[in-house]
């Protein structure tokens, strides 16, 4: 795809990575694309590079604009692999060039590449630039989701390049939010932010909150955000609305049930579990673990009020998949979310109280006592079954009033 005028004089000239469905295990059904942006002016400056395997098409991009041995500036937003690697082949075209970074950003970029040779200055939140006709702002976003972040704003065009903040992971011909006018292509991209937030971004819910206030208190006036991973967003009140929601919380009072199954035994208790949550007029999705990546689980947690962990016992601990489930989970640190946990065992069980001591772990509000039977479930079990679903659907209802 050829370079894209975004804002005059300004070009998105990134990649799309049609092909790629594991993203450092994080799974990508949608592909996504690597942006970047050059800033066409009295010094033409290029922000954000790619990843190594797709420098080619950047520099094809760039190509197409001007002679890349003529950008006199590089900003280094972020220094994650699939923005910075394809750094060294860009620098070798304009070795002159002075590359734009925060202190921590350098001391990765150092890391990564033979960086002597290079012009590197660090810049901090409030530090701009004079390209031209056009300013630069600097904003750290330290931890946003790296120690290096940080976001650029082109003060005369009111575009925020907010490197992955605002991303999907999305391979589109398309480049702006309004060109999905298709109303089933809006859910996908509204799926795919919530997906991007889920598996990058759940830890740093107050951080968001933070980050957002303080560009609201700078008053900086943005009319466009250009995110480093999919589509452009040229409604930016959607997007920043969505990321406050989630950050404060949001979710949608409906329960996934997120197991694992040996012999069907914790399988065959789930029917009945899901007719006790519609007793008590609770919603619910089932996600068996062997058969679903863990990211599309980790995004309908995070979609849900209230989530059930189904696991079997395996040598008096939780299934594998599921303690897998969990350790990542443990790892986004999740809040706002109520929990409960079922399933079959053999004879001395385990597994539910494992998966409860992962709930306190992480500080999840949970709901006790779990649900444990033997073997396969009796039929009374199974209406054991129905009445734990329902008295754990009430409990989601009130623990959900807290949000509204
Ligand atoms: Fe898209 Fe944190 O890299």
């Amino acid at each position: 795809m050829n370079a894209i005028e975004i804002k005059k004089d300004i070009y998105w000239v990134g990649a799309i990575d049609w092909a790629v469905r594991d993203f450092h295990g994080y799974e990508t059904p949608r592909g996504t694309t690597y942006n970047n942006y050059l800033i066409m002016d009295k010094d033409i400056t290029l922000v954000d590079s790619v990843k190594h395997d797709f420098s080619e098409v950047t520099i094809r991009n760039i190509s197409s604009i001007t002679d890349p041995a003529k950008i006199k500036n590089i900003v280094i937003n972020h220094i994650e692999n699939d923005h910075a690697t394809g750094l060294a082949e860009i620098m070798a075209l304009c070795p002159k060039a002075t590359i734009y970074i925060t202190e921590k950003g350098k001391k990765g970029l150092d890391r990564f590449f033979k960086t002597s040779s290079w012009d590197i200055k660090i810049v901090k939140t409030g530090d701009t630039i004079n390209i031209g006709s056009k300013t630069l702002m600097f904003l750290e976003t330290p931890m946003l989701h790296w120690p290096d972040s940080m976001m650029t704003y082109v003060k005369e065009d009111k575009l925020l390049i907010s490197q992955d903040a605002f991303g999907q992971h999305i391979a589109s011909a398309v480049r702006f939010d309004k060109d999905f006018i298709v109303s089933e292509s809006l859910t996908m991209l509204d799926d795919s932010v919530i997906d991007y937030y889920a598996n990058i971004l759940m830890p740093f819910g107050q951080l968001i909150k933070n980050k957002i206030a303080e560009i609201q208190k700078l008053g900086l006036e943005i009319d466009m955000i250009a995110p480093d991973h999919g589509i452009i967003w040229t409604d930016p009140s959607k997007i920043i609305q969505m990321y406050l929601d989630m950050a404060n919380g949001k979710a949608r009072l409906c329960v996934p049930i997120i197991y694992d199954t040996m012999w069907h035994s914790t399988e065959e208790m789930i029917p009945h579990i899901i007719q006790g949550l519609a007793d008590a007029e609770v919603d619910s999705k089932v996600i068996k673990l062997r058969a679903t990546p863990y990211s599309i689980a980790l995004k309908e947690f995070w979609k849900n009020r209230g989530a059930i962990i189904g696991t079997p016992t395996l040598n008096n601990l939780m299934y594998p998949t599921v303690a897998q489930f969990l350790h990542m989970l443990k790892g986004m640190r999740p809040k706002d979310r109520i929990m409960a946990a079922f399933g079959s065992c053999g004879w001395a069980g385990g597994a539910v109280k494992g998966a409860y001591a992962e709930f306190a772990n992480m500080k999840l509000e949970a709901f006790e006592p779990g649900l444990e039977v033997i073997y396969k479930p009796s039929d009374d079990d199974l209406k054991k079954c129905r009445e734990f679903g329902r008295q754990f659907g009430e409990k989601v209802k009130e623990y959900h009033l807290k949000f509204e």
